[in-house]
């Protein structure tokens, strides 16, 4: 008797550490993704999943347009990119983005009621750019990123004016001043990068700017042939940390770990991401950055930037956004329409 108590709360805590470690039941799914015995497996708890997926609202289509016979230019007085769509078109793509981007607000949200040809409102001038940013997004990265499922507003905003997952410039938390405060921009467990400490800001540079992401030299002597500092290198694998969340997959989604550099022993997936990453840059640098004089302060980042596009804006968590979904194919004319300025 005199060991009960030793033996209670030695077996409390024995299972109190899984609990803690936020260990999860079996069963669970697991998908492999590189020859047996290389531990390339995707593992996926089914009941989170099925949460998750139940959680993805996928708004109905409108109803199919019935053309009027007359271009919405000739209509209209003041249509830049949307001119070619016939009326009837014209107005249902009207109604699907108020629903996918402002239900709440409704049209007014882009326009002024009592004139809706007018500019004054500034979200109207941003939404002609992304008509085109959706367009080329289709378009010139639908084979090599985004298509069967393709994009939408609604792949990014969600029924938001603002999407639930932008970046920019991270300046990081204010601190005490002198070289011992310094961060040197990492040594916080960071949200971005998957609550490690590695660089909280991956973003500015490898997916703003077109930085450089291969940092392993690529021959053992002299030195190898890598002049990456070892920044560098952490600011890569916080990017890595980045795009396996935003897509809810581990290294091996797109990496044999055995060798991450070489591409012969790399999944088909990371040729995707390679492009994804060369597309996330020309969604930031040729459409984002520029709107920077038509954005006001209030939906800037504290660096006076835009809020820019990365993987999590458009995946939310899931390989496939939407979880393949296919919104696009009942708006092929209308989001294919946009005329470039
Ligand atoms: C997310 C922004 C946005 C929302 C919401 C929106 N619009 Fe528009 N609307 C635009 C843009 C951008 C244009 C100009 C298109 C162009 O230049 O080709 C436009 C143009 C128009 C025009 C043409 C006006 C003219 O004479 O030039 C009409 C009519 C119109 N919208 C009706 C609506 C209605 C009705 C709703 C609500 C069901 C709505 N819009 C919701 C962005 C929006
Ligand atoms: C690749 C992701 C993506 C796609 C696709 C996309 N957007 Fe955006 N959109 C953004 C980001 C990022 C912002 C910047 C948020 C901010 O600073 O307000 C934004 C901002 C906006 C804003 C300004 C909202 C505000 O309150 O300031 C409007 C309006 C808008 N988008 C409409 C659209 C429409 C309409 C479409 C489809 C034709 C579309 N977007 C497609 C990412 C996207
Ligand atoms: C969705 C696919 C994907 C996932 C997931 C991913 N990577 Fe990568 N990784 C890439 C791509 C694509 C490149 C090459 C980028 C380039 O060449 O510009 C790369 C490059 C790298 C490099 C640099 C290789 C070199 O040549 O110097 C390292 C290191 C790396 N990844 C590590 C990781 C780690 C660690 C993880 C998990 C935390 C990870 N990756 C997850 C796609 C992925
Ligand atoms: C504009 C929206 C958008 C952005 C931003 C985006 N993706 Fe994608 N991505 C998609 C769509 C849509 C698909 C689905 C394509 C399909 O149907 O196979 C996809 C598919 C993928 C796949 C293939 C998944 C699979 O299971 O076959 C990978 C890998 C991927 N994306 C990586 C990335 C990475 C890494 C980034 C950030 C650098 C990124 N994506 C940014 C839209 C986007």
């Amino acid at each position: 008797m005199k060991l009960a108590l030793p033996v209670a709360v030695g077996l409390g805590v024995l299972l109190a550490i899984p609990m803690m470690l936020q260990w999860e039941r079996p069963p669970m799914d697991s998908t492999q993704q590189g020859y047996r015995g290389t531990g390339m497996v995707e593992v996926d708890n089914p009941r989170t999943v099925a949460k998750q997926m139940a959680a993805v609202v996928i708004p109905e289509a409108q109803e199919p347009a019935e053309k009027y016979g007359d271009k919405a230019s000739d209509v209209y007085e003041n249509v830049q990119v949307l001119g070619d769509l016939d009326q009837a078109e014209f107005d249902r793509l009207m109604l699907a983005i108020t629903e996918w981007v402002s239900p709440e607000q409704g049209c007014n949200y882009c326009h002024n009621p009592e004139n809706l040809a007018e500019d004054s409102v500034y979200t109207k001038v941003v939404t002609r750019r992304m008509l085109q940013m959706t367009k080329t997004i289709n378009n010139q990265w639908g084979e090599v990123h985004a298509q069967p499922t393709g994009v939408t507003c609604y792949t990014c905003h969600r029924g938001q004016p603002v999407p639930q997952n932008v970046w920019s410039i991270n300046p990081g938390p204010r601190q005490a001043g002198g070289m011992a405060a310094s961060r040197m921009g990492q040594n916080l467990a960071s949200p971005q990068v998957g609550l490690t400490s590695l660089p909280y800001d991956p973003f500015t540079d490898l997916l703003g700017k077109d930085g450089n992401i291969r940092v392993n030299a690529t021959s053992a002597l002299p030195q190898g042939t890598s002049d990456a500092s070892i920044q560098a290198t952490e600011k890569t694998y916080g990017l890595m940390m980045h795009m396996s969340q935003s897509l809810g997959v581990n290294c091996t989604f797109c990496h044999n770990t055995r060798q991450f550099t070489d591409w012969s022993q790399s999944p088909e997936a990371r040729v995707k991401a390679w492009h994804g990453i060369k597309m996330v840059n020309k969604i930031n640098q040729t459409y984002m950055d520029p709107l920077a004089s038509v954005f006001p302060d209030n939906r800037k980042g504290p660096q006076g930037d835009v809020l820019k596009v990365n993987c999590a804006t458009c995946h939310v968590g899931v390989n496939k956004p939407l979880y393949g979904a296919n919104m696009l194919k009942d708006y092929v004319t209308e989001l294919n329409a946009a005329k470039s300025q």
